[in-house]
């Protein structure tokens, strides 16, 4: 295998390696990564789309369960559209919902007002009125959609799509499946539970009480023996950490958020809420099968298994995953960047405080939340603001005045003992190092902050107002939210 070693990602155990730099300024840095070649561009096809906002009740937990008021964008419960890069999505968004409602592109670099945020890119498109988005991906790889106003309630009934932008293979693989992850919070009535809770939006999120890939029960796929399979895992979840490994085949990362890397054997991955990453998967012989597994959880749950069925797949070959095109990205220049810092911390000088400085299974949090309202309070800041959602209609100032076509390097601190998948709007960003949790350099557009880590991003800064928050979305959704303006 050609692999370049020096980027083998140690997952678990790399995470107790705190780094020695940890103390001073400037974090040791990985080398900066070849970028192969770029994606030739498609014939730049136009693709007409609804995204009919809508209550759909459905079956989640099975043919014979209960039925739920799922919210989703079509007869589908989650959409998985495909395009080209070059290619052009006019999406309507039909708002049938009681609320207001937006479509965002995640990772997607889209013009700043088809970001879809209320109140900082467009209005919020209220019950009854649509909003036409025009998108030309400039990027390929493996995204979603989702809206951004009550995120919790609304992603956590159902509203999601995944997008994926193909151009950037050079060897088609032989199959290529999506492996979304998101859990849902119901009874076993089939009612929703609250989608957000004191103790969880004050600590690591409130938790989904039903594991679910691509919406139902994980499932077994069949792909071609001996073949290569692409597999596109998302964690879509509102809260839950997953790192997942495979069991039973030989895995490569071949890109991070839809970015391409130089493949390296695939360890574990640690990925949090919004984050993504494609494997490249070596299927073994007709009969026998591999497991997709999440390792974060107390016991290693299976997220997909898939078998192999005799096809015409190649023969056996050695597994030499070929590097995908990588997106042409402008690149930070880190001699010359503007550096700012950005701590993540709980809200100051409250009961909330205090619940959300606490480990996520300290018994004292449950005292200190007794009879807390909770939206009165802010629980989470960055550089000590807070924009909690229910007051998304007023503006705070923004978190930084940037220049736009300038290079600037974030340091990003977290001083909580909790996780928290950071993530910028509009941007890829390049991952340069970080104090605890080992990963080779790379290109992103959310990164997971580990309790008490600090790490280097640096990017090329865009014109536009763009969020910048956690995704867990309690977090975001109680504080740990703001936006950049650059202009
Ligand atoms: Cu998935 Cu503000 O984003
Ligand atoms: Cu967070």
């Amino acid at each position: 295998m050609e692999y370049d070693r020096r980027q083998v990602l140690t997952g678990l155990g790399a995470a107790a390696l705190a780094s020695a730099a940890g103390g001073s300024r400037l974090l040791a840095r990985t080398a900066a990564p070849d970028l192969p070649p770029r994606p030739p561009s498609g014939a730049g096809r136009v693709h007409e789309w609804i995204f009919a906002a809508a209550e759909r009740p459905t079956r989640l937990l099975g043919p014979d369960g209960p039925v739920s008021t799922v919210w989703s964008y079509s007869d589908d419960l989650l959409p998985i559209k495909r395009v080209r890069v070059g290619d052009t999505i006019r999406a309507r968004l039909e708002n049938r919902l009681g609320e207001h409602t937006a479509l965002h592109w995640h990772g997607v670099r889209v013009p700043n007002a088809m970001d879809g945020v209320p109140y900082l890119t467009q209005p919020p498109v209220n019950k009854g009125e649509s909003f036409l988005y025009e998108v030309s991906p400039p990027d390929p790889g493996t995204f979603f959609i989702h809206p951004h106003c009550n995120e919790s309630g609304q992603t956590g009934r159902g509203l999601s799509a995944v997008l994926i932008v193909e151009g950037d293979e050079r060897r088609r693989p032989d199959a290529d499946l999506v492996m979304a992850y998101k859990d849902w919070r119901l009874a076993e009535d089939g009612r929703w539970l609250p989608f957000e809770t004191p103790e969880g939006a004050s600590r690591a999120g409130t938790y989904g009480t039903v594991r679910a890939v691509n919406g139902v029960a994980p499932a077994t796929h069949p792909v071609p023996a001996h073949g290569d399979v692409r597999l596109r895992v998302l964690n879509l979840d509102a809260t839950r950490v997953i790192e997942v490994g495979v069991e039973g085949a030989e895995a490569a990362v071949i890109a991070i958020d839809g970015n391409a890397v130089s493949p390296f054997p695939l360890d574990t991955w640690r990925m949090g809420p919004a984050m993504r990453i494609d494997l490249l998967v070596r299927a073994p012989a007709a009969g026998r099968s591999f497991r997709l597994i999440d390792y974060f959880s107390a016991e290693p749950w299976t997220l997909a298994t898939c078998e192999a069925r005799p096809g015409k797949a190649a023969p056996k070959r050695p597994f030499d995953p070929a590097i995908l095109y990588a997106p042409a990205l402008p690149r930070a220049d880190i001699g010359k960047a503007e550096r700012l810092s950005y701590t993540f911390s709980a809200a100051s000088g409250s009961v909330a405080e205090a619940a959300a400085s606490l480990a996520p299974d300290d018994p004292l949090a449950g005292i200190l939340l007794d009879g807390l309202c909770v939206r009165d309070n802010a629980f989470w800041a960055i550089n000590k603001a807070g924009w909690a959602s229910d007051r998304s209609r007023r503006l705070p100032p923004p978190l930084g005045l940037l220049k736009a076509g300038r290079s600037y390097v974030f340091e990003l601190t977290n001083a909580t003992p909790h996780h928290h998948p950071i993530h910028l709007h509009g941007h890829t960003f390049e991952v340069l190092g970080a104090s605890r949790l080992k990963r080779p350099r790379h290109f992103a557009d959310t990164v997971l902050l580990q309790p008490k880590e600090r790490i280097e991003i640096a990017f090329v800064a865009a014109e536009g107002n763009w969020m910048f928050h956690c995704h867990v979305l309690e977090h975001m959704e109680y504080g740990m939210m703001g936006y950049l303006r650059i202009a």
